[in-house]
């Protein structure tokens, strides 16, 4: 039969070092308090009750989060030992998987896994192997150099079965401990390692915030940018879009070689930038510009991006003519737009589409072309 799972979430401390004016774990994330995403982690087929421990201050509060997922919620003590030593005389389930409320970036993968690992060797401590060297030091000076294949960083969930965490909690008294692997290694056996994840974070510090965001949404530094071109057909043989030459009976009009592709991403990525537009960089009287190549203009444009510390991210190109046919010529135009802006050929989508004869381009006067990019600050 399967064991019924328990999870304890610790929400009850203070989040001092983080410096809000409130608990850390109501402090928003993404738009919700951090302990909503924590919880969603949790609400899975997997997890059958879930205690969490809240103090006296935030208790309305983290009540009304918990009740949505009809998680119980249950007053915690001073430290985190007392707040887990509450939440265990409401576990039911036959293991119990405690979990800090401050990481909310755990996933459903390491829930899995701990859990598997309590099935197999009676508990499962997520953790990290170190990749820094680590040392021990006293009064400022390195006294040892521990081999660093044997250390790790611990992190929650640490998984148990429920007779045992008891037990090791009611034998630690009025003892204090930083983790529950700790009170199990004291007083029942060596606690089984489960491989953590990097991204599994504890939000200790305002600090931590910021780049938090930057995981969830990869949003920090990131710029979006948009471009549009039109130019209307007239006599000659060939137009060139996306670099590519296509041979139709006519011709696109403009000052350069008119290629509506490129001037649409020039204009999209000058914009995520914050930068004047095509105009500003090849204005159209200059002769230097008579019937350039559009190509060696996108790539002067990559220069002055990288000049002012961006890299293209990615490019959604969308061009719109009745004629000619371009689905022929896509890829060609996707492999010449990532080639010249140093991105995968993935991150680089053209669509084309007719205008069911509306408008300018449904007439067949001309082609448009409208681009969406986004850039990505370099920070180092
Ligand atoms: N916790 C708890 N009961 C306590 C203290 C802490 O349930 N008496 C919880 C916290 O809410 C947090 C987790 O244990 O989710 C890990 O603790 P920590 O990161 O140290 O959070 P705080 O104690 O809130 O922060 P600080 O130490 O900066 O005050
Ligand atoms: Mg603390």
């Amino acid at each position: 039969m399967k064991s019924k799972v328990s999870a304890i979430i610790c929400a009850a401390g203070k989040g001092e070092r983080a410096g809000f004016q409130k608990n850390k774990l109501l402090a928003p994330l993404y738009g919700a308090p951090v302990l909503y995403h924590t919880f969603k982690k949790f609400d899975i087929d997997e997890i059958d009750e879930v205690v969490v421990t809240s103090s006296k201050e935030d208790f309305e509060e983290i009540c009304a989060l918990a009740k949505p997922f009809g998680y119980k919620v249950v007053r915690g003590g001073k430290t985190r030992t007392e707040s887990v030593k509450n939440a265990l005389k409401e576990v039911t389930g036959d293991m119990v998987l405690i979990h800090d409320g401050a990481r909310p970036f755990v996933s459903k993968d390491l829930i899995t896994s701990c859990i598997s690992s309590v099935e197999k060797f009676s508990s499962g401590v997520c953790a990290v192997k170190f990749t820094d060297t680590a040392a021990i030091v006293s009064y400022g000076e390195i006294h040892d150099v521990p081999d660093r294949e044997s250390l790790y960083r611990l992190q929650t969930p640490q998984g148990f079965f429920t007779q045992d965490i008891k037990r090791a909690y009611s034998l630690a008294g009025e003892k204090t401990y930083t983790d529950d692997s700790a009170v199990y290694g004291e007083f029942i056996a060596p606690p089984h390692i489960v491989e953590g994840e990097e991204s599994n974070l504890k939000l200790t510090y305002k600090s931590d915030f910021p780049r938090e965001y930057a995981l969830l949404s990869a949003s920090e530094g990131q710029k979006i940018g948009f471009g549009v071109d039109v130019h209307a057909f007239g006599e000659g043989k060939r137009v060139t879009l996306g670099g590519v030459k296509i041979d139709c009976g006519k011709s696109l009009l403009a000052h350069s070689d008119g290629d509506v592709v490129y001037h649409a991403v020039i204009d999209a990525l000058l914009s995520a930038a914050g930068l004047e537009d095509i105009g500003h960089y090849f204005p159209d009287g200059d002769e230097k510009y008579r019937g350039a190549d559009s190509g060696k203009l996108l790539e002067k444009t990559v220069e002055i991006i990288k000049n002012a510390a961006y890299a293209v991210g990615n490019l959604s190109v969308s061009v719109q003519a009745e004629s000619p046919r371009l689905s022929p010529y896509i890829e060609k135009m996707r492999e010449n737009i990532a080639r010249i802006c140093g991105i995968e050929k993935e991150n680089c989508a053209v669509a084309a589409g007719t205008c069911e004869h509306l408008g300018f381009v449904g007439e067949n006067l001309g082609i448009a072309c409208y681009c969406a990019a986004t850039l990505t600050k370099n920070k180092i």
